[in-house]
């Protein structure tokens, strides 16, 4: 801790949660895009984080992505998580499998001892397909339980990286870049200014319960995100706790 004072990363914690006017900022040391193990260490924070937030029966509510999985090591049967529901906040398998929401919130569960529920959709419905799926029971039982979420965990990309990775096609890639968008996250895409410009069609988490929920853990570094994380911040749900690194954080305040 005395470190982290002398270091001043404590005084660019705070001044990262005034500018973002949220809950709480955490930064590790270093630079996550220069050294991997400081994704570990993002992973080591949010874990500790949920940890002490979780009272119980929460329902958590967990997106996909390397951030968001690094947490994985780091969380442990035996705690008050055990007691959790891991929920994948979108049903889309637009990322590598090893990486999406599905698989992440099942390594949690099984790490926690804790029950977990999957949605395995496509990532791009048509809305017919959308209309249509949204009222069968299942679904309508996963859309329930986000409604009562305690606990948001996530990551934010970069909008144009995030359209890549999910194979969007070009016509969608045009669209987002028209549209000014430089963020994502849990399928909405935002302009600089926080404002959301665009939204995935697919069965997931919508931004009014991520608005109702208790706490929310934001976790994304990397000096590629940090365009994606200022925009993201500038509306974003004040009750978040955000995790990056010294690096992005420098970043961010230099601007
Ligand atoms: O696809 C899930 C997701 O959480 C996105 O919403 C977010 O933009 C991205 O993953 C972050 O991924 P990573 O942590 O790998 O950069």
């Amino acid at each position: 801790e005395l470190h982290r004072e002398l270091s001043g990363i404590v005084a660019m914690e705070q001044q990262l949660k005034e500018m973002f006017g949220i809950a709480r900022v955490i930064i590790v040391t270093g630079d996550a895009d220069q050294d991997m193990t400081v994704k570990q260490q993002l992973g080591k924070e949010a874990a500790q984080m949920l940890q002490q937030l979780a009272k119980g029966k929460d329902q958590i509510a967990v997106t996909g992505g390397s951030s968001v999985a690094s947490m994985k090591e780091y969380l442990t049967a035996n705690t008050v998580l055990s007691d959790a529901n891991f929920i994948a906040a979108r049903g889309g398998m637009g990322d590598e499998m090893t990486f999406q929401a599905n698989t992440v919130v099942s390594k949690f569960a099984k790490r926690c001892g804790a029950k977990y529920r999957t949605l395995f959709l496509p990532e791009h419905l048509s809305e017919q397909a959308y209309e249509a799926m949204k009222d069968e029971p299942i679904i309508k039982e996963m859309i329930e339980l986000y409604e009562q979420v305690d606990i948001v965990v996530h990551g934010i990309g970069a909008a144009q990286e995030m359209a890549l990775r999910r194979n969007s096609t070009y016509e969608e890639q045009q669209l987002l870049e028209q549209k000014g968008a430089v963020a994502e996250a849990f399928g909405y895409y935002f302009n600089k200014n926080g404002d959301i410009v665009h939204h995935l069609r697919t069965i997931g988490i919508q931004l009014e319960h991520v608005n109702k929920a208790q706490h929310v853990i934001a976790i994304a570094a990397g000096s590629n995100k940090a365009v994606a994380i200022q925009a993201y911040f500038k509306n974003a749900v004040k009750q978040t706790i955000l995790i990056t690194d010294e690096q992005t954080a420098n970043t961010i305040l230099e601007r």
